[in-house]
This record gives C-alpha cells, sequence and structure tokens, in this order.
C-alpha cells in the first residue's frame, strides 16, 4: 500500500541479509522504518509490537529463523531461533504456522543447503501472504458491494482493533475487503473501534486516511449504540486464531461487538487467511493460550502533548491492581460467516472449504 504516493510492505527484504520493517510503535504519529540483521531482532520487534498482527508475525518470524540460518545452520541453532521467536507471543497461531513450515522444511536439509533454502521460503511466505489478502479481500468487497446493492446507500463497517496492511505484509485482512470495495467505488465509510489500551484502531484510522476511506474513530465502547441506532450495516474483524468448527479469537472486546452485533441483527464476518486457521483446535475458549499483557499497558497512555513531543500519562496509579488480556473468543454461533481466500463460509462450512486442500496437505 502507498504511504505518501510511495508503495511499502510492512516487511521486505533489504538485502540478502536483511529485512525492513515499519516500526508500527512510532505510528500513527511518524512513519519510520527499522533494518533488522538478527533473528534476536526480529523477536524483539514481535515481542515490543514494532510488528504485530497474527499475519505479519508469522511472515516476520519465518524471517528470523532465515537470519539465524544465516549465522549459523546447526540444528541447535534451528532449535534455538525456533523456540526464541515461539515465545515472543502466544495467540495468533500463524506464528506457530510458519516456524513449523520453516522447521519442517529445513531439518532434513544439510546445514550448508539451509540458509538459502530458508531465505527462500521466507520470501514464499511473504508472497503468500500478500496473494491470499488480495483474494480474501475480493470476495469480502463482494460482500460489502452486495450490502450496497441492498440499500444503494453508503455501506457502514465497524471494525476493530487494526486488520489491515500493516497487520500483514500487504492488503490485510478486514481492510482488504474495505480497500477492494472503496477501490471499486462502493461507497463505504467505517466505524473505528479505538481498541484500548494498544489503540491498535489509531493504525486503522492511520491507514483508512492514507488511502482515502472516510472513516470515524470511535471509544470503544460506543459500537453497541450505533447498532441499536441501525448506523452500523456490517461488522468486519480480523482474527489471530480461527478453531475448524468457526470459532474466532481476535482482538479483545471483539466478543462484545459480536454480541451486540447479534442482539441487533448485524451481520458480524471475520476476515481470516487459511494460516490463522488451527485446524488442531477443538475448544476454541479452553484451548487458546489468551496472551496476558504488562498492566502498564492499560495503566498508562501514550501519545503526543501539545508540542508535538512523545509523552506517557498515567491513569492509574501503579498500586492498581490491573488485568490485560490481550485477546477474547467469540463463538462460531456469533459469526455470520468467515471471509477466506476460498470464499464465504458460514462457521460450519469452514472445513469443508478448505477439504481439498486439506486432504493434500
Ligand atoms: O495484538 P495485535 O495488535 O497483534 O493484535 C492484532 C489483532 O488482533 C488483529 O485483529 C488480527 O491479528 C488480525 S490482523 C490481519
Amino acid at each position: 500500500m502507498k504511504v505518501n504516493g510511495v508503495a511499502w510492505r510492512s516487511i521486505a527484504e533489504d538485502g540478502p541479509h536483511a529485512v525492513r520493517i515499519v516500526d508500527q510503535t512510532q505510528l500513527p504519529f511518524a512513519f519510520a522504518t527499522l533494518r533488522l540483521t538478527r533473528c534476536d531482532e526480529i523477536a524483539h520487534a514481535i515481542r515490543s509490537m514494532q510488528v504485530r498482527g497474527a499475519p505479519l508475525i508469522g511472515v516476520a518470524a519465518a524471517y528470523g529463523i532465515a537470519l539465524a540460518m544465516q549465522r549459523e545452520a546447526a540444528d541447535a541453532s534451528l532449535d534455538a531461533a525456533h523456540a526464541l521467536l515461539l515465545a515472543t507471543r502466544p495467540t495468533a497461531v500463524n506464528l506457530r504456522w510458519a516456524l513449523s513450515r520453516m522447521r519442517t522444511l529445513l531439518q532434513p536439509l544439510a546445514a550448508g543447503a539451509r540458509a538459502d533454502a530458508a531465505w527462500q521460503e521466507a520470501g514464499r511466505i511473504a508472497e503468500e501472504d500478500v496473494a491470499i489478502n488480495r483474494a480474501l479481500g475480493a470476495h469480502g468487497a463482494e460482500l460489502i458491494a452486495a450490502a450496497h446493492g441492498r440499500t444503494r446507500q453508503t455501506v457502514r463497517v465497524l471494525t476493530h482493533c487494526n486488520a489491515g496492511w500493516i497487520a500483514t505484509v500487504d492488503y490485510g485482512t478486514a481492510l482488504s475487503a474495505i480497500y477492494q470495495a472503496h477501490d471499486a467505488g462502493v461507497p463505504v465509510h467505517v466505524w473505528v473501534d479505538e481498541t484500548r489500551p494498544r489503540n491498535q484502531g489509531l493504525l486503522t484510522a492511520w491507514e483508512l486516511a492514507a488511502h482515502g476511506v472516510p472513516h470515524t474513530l470511535i471509544a470503544d465502547n460506543a459500537g453497541g449504540h450505533l447498532m441499536q441506532r441501525g448506523e452500523v450495516d456490517l461488522v468486519l474483524v480480523g482474527a489471530d486464531r480461527v478453531s475448524r468448527n468457526g470459532d474466532v479469537c481476535n482482538k479483545i472486546g471483539t466478543y462484545l461487538k459480536a454480541v451486540a452485533a447479534s442482539d441487533n441483527d448485524v451481520p458480524f464476518y471475520a476476515a481470516v487467511p487459511s494460516p490463522t486457521i488451527d485446524w488442531e483446535l477443538a475448544d476454541a475458549l479452553r484451548e487458546i493460550p489468551i496472551e496476558e499483557r504488562a498492566a502498564e499497558e492499560v495503566r498508562i497512555v501514550s501519545g503526543r502533548d501539545a508540542s508535538g513531543q512523545r509523552a506517557q500519562v498515567m491513569l492509574a496509579d501503579a498500586t492498581t491492581p490491573v488485568a490485560n488480556p490481550a485477546f477474547d473468543v467469540t463463538p462460531a454461533r456469533l459469526v455470520t460467516g468467515i471471509v477466506t481466500e476460498r470464499g464465504i463460509a458460514g462457521p460450519a462450512e469452514l472445513a469443508r472449504l478448505f477439504a481439498p486442500a486439506r486432504a493434500a496437505a
């Protein structure tokens, strides 16, 4: 996607021994990139959320393995890099998926062949991410166009967190659908949940503004009210892990939006690239590890002061007990449909949509 007229990817190769990432901790106030050359730098970038979003952390981890193999390609190095990266964030299954794919490819190879093979495979995973997001966005755009076809009015979409191009290599998931609908001339307006405590909604607002998509930032608690007043046509979110029966794990607060959507007959869709589906998962509520993040994220807000300098404001005293679960699970019964690169399926049809590919895998 473009920033000030220049095409960017959220992660890109920068020569044969480095990747360049968009440093998301600087957004929305500054667009800055970082050049990373070591596996531990990638691990730090994922942990600190310089890179974030389920698809992107999977791709970043694949490059982390590739960079580790360039320095030392013995089995012990592969195992250490795998363990380091896997421990960075627990919830998005894309991380485990990408690491498993890299290890499965590399383990049988002689150490001398691993560096090149790893770099090429990480590149393939990145390119696949772009193609998947483009394809699922096209299906999602049809959904938005169909809503416009019914009403002939601007389609009002509510989204939570950031499922945009910076959460993937390019296009995004939920926002891929919105971009493609907008580019096709479908009038769309996006209600952007702020998404406390990390405020990923500000990243979404930044992306939408850069692409010229009309949008309005709202406090997290406003969505239900807007749905009651008939001001939301569609809820469209991303996902960090989806079970085979269509339970959707996504950013904390998604579940409450799905409950409000169900109560107000607003369709609730999740945009889900196939690497986000955990086919091994039987019980999403019990089995998905929900990341518990630092209390400071809730106690302290970060932004800019009146002079434009980075600033932090403490909202709660350091002694105030805090819980900070980063994700929640929306049960399949609240999900109208799942938008994938293969098309849109009701939660119960998800496995059937991917049946041939899974049989061949
Ligand atoms: O904690 P984050 O910012 O990594 O969480 C990201 C989300 O929850 C996104 O909605 C999800 O990864 C989908 S991104 C295409």
